[in-house]
């Protein structure tokens, strides 16, 4: 097969969504190469964020009051001094935001409207229109990125490797995403911006291609991946059949909306003391219970918004309405969901990963922000003030040149894609055993099952991604212990010796499933 070798000397950012677009604008104008399978904004999890970006920016609220919240809901295992570096940069970010241009809704008095997500001790999150902001805030960077000459986008591409040698990253292999012989960028820096894992479950409200390819290609060039078995599922996918679900956001139930079952009982008011705005894990599972029970969990917006919720919330109605629900005179029908990664690269406070030459933002990193349990709509917040800080220290060290040619990567025929038949398998593989409830057998056949997969599936698109399964279901079976996001039905107690966070090598990774396809096929 050929190989195409070439070298740039721009900083290459692997992602199109608001973490790669951000440090994109903030390298300026300083040179970029911005890779991703779709234009900037699209197949992005980012442009589909319904909630907003929590920053405290009513007066009565404060960051410390912001920082406690984000720690409390990473139920222990939270960096409290990212938790502070993150919440005293919000506000800066929004009024840049707003300054670009996104049109924050506000109020009669120009203040911002905040609305209210669970485990917020505030009405916290900055919004548009609604459920507006990921699509508005990425519309108004793209628009800034149509400004900006510095950055060469190549769409159309996957990233399938790493390349790095003595502990440095020197490239990345990339792909065309129907398929085609590799090519190796050289590049001074790479910065990844390219999205979790979400992809990895059948019901997953993550754009289609994101099945967590940017984090394995990281840990099989070598990076720490920190954190891995915490995934958050999201408590109110809306449950049409599609694939992936639409999302009806938290906002909807900081409304006033309530989850009922098929006998019109709300389920959360004997579970937790904030019922429907506890924090989403028990809220996750807790509809997870109610659908497996054959009760049909559904979202009943009918008393808190009535009419308005079509006007209110434009994404949720136009998603019902594709799916010929309507929320107005009936409920909207929920799942957990698999939403957002609160594991992956191991970063910094300036988003250095591991291996030198490698930055990381946005979800495809682990920053220390979100323990076990991502506050609601921290995403976007930490996406936006790590992009900034990975920028700032791409520019201070990794010599990059003041400008560069733009360089022409041309693919050739060869190369293979993963067949559909492989992933299906290895999403079924993760949702029956590494999903919202957990335990030892289960996790042990998922690596099994992972690493039989692997045996018959050579392509490197499909490699990426059972690297990173693995790295999730070993992580996951190493934890003993139920916290946040990561249940083990048979560990259901926290324990507070194991109150840290997990570190994991590819290899460390390995060696556990080594161990897993050992016994399974014994
Ligand atoms: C939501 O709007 O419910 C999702 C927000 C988030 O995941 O941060």
């Amino acid at each position: 097969m050929t190989m195409t070798r070439l070298r740039t000397e721009r900083v290459v950012i692997i992602g199109a969504g608001l973490g790669a677009i951000s440090a994109a604008l903030a390298l300026a104008p300083r040179p970029v190469l911005m890779i991703a399978p779709e234009p900037p904004g699209q197949g992005a999890s980012s442009a589909w964020a319904q909630g907003g970006v929590a920053a405290a920016m009513d007066a009565a609220d404060s960051a410390q009051a912001h920082a406690a919240d984000t720690v409390a809901a990473g139920a222990g295992t939270v960096d409290a001094a990212i938790a502070d570096l993150v919440t005293q940069a919000a506000r800066e970010h929004i009024h840049e935001l707003t300054g670009l241009g996104t049109p924050f809704d506000r109020d009669a008095q120009g203040g911002y409207v905040l609305s209210r997500e669970a485990a917020h001790g505030a009405a916290r999150v900055v919004r548009v229109k609604g459920d507006q902001a990921g699509r508005q805030i990425m519309d108004t960077l793209i628009a800034a990125l149509a400004r900006t000459p510095s950055v060469q986008i190549l769409s159309g591409a996957l990233l399938t490797g790493i390349e790095a040698s003595g502990g440095r990253v020197t490239g990345v292999e990339i792909e065309s995403v129907d398929g085609s012989a590799p090519v190796i960028i050289e590049a001074p820096a790479v910065l990844l911006a390219g999205g979790g894992s979400g992809g990895l479950w059948l019901h997953t409200t993550n754009p289609a291609r994101i099945r967590g390819q940017v984090i394995g290609a990281a840990a099989r060039a070598g990076a720490i991946i920190a954190d891995a078995e915490f995934v958050q599922f999201h408590p109110t996918a809306i449950a049409t059949g599609g694939d992936p679900l639409p999302l009806a956001t938290e906002a909807l139930r900081g409304e006033g909306a309530w989850l009922v079952n098929d006998a019109g009982e709300r389920f959360m008011t004997a579970l937790h003391p904030d019922a429907e705005l506890a924090p989403r894990d028990i809220v996750a599972r807790a509809v997870f219970a109610e659908r497996q029970a054959g009760r049909d969990p559904a979202l009943d917006t009918r008393a808190s918004l009535g009419a308005s919720v079509v006007e209110k919330f434009p994404a949720v109605a136009e998603a019902c309405a594709r799916a010929g629900i309507d929320p107005v005179h009936g409920t909207i029908p929920v799942a957990a969901a698999a939403h957002y990664h609160m594991g992956g690269v191991e970063t910094d406070a300036q988003g250095r990963s591991s291996l030198a030459g490698l930055w990381a933002c946005g979800e495809a990193a682990s920053t220390g922000l979100h323990g076990a349990n991502r506050l609601a709509s921290n995403g976007l917040l930490e996406a936006l003030v790590f992009a900034r800080r990975c920028a700032e220290d791409i520019m201070h060290g990794a010599g990059v040149p003041e400008a560069a040619p733009e360089i022409a990567v041309a693919f050739a025929a060869g190369g293979r894609r993963p067949a559909s038949e492989s992933v299906a398998a290895l999403r079924r593989l993760m949702t029956d055993h590494v999903a919202v409830l957990r335990d030892g057998p289960g996790l042990r056949r998922a690596l099994a099952g992972i690493a039989a997969l692997e045996a018959v599936e050579p392509a490197p698109a499909f490699r990426t991604m059972t690297a990173t399964a693995t790295l999730i279901a070993a992580a996951a079976l190493r934890r003993t212990e139920s916290r946040g996001g990561h249940c083990r039905t048979d560990f259901p107690e926290t324990d507070p010796a194991q109150a840290h966070r997990s570190r994991l090598t590819f290899q460390d990774a390995l060696t556990i499933r080594a161990d897993c396809a050992a016994t399974e096929t014994a």
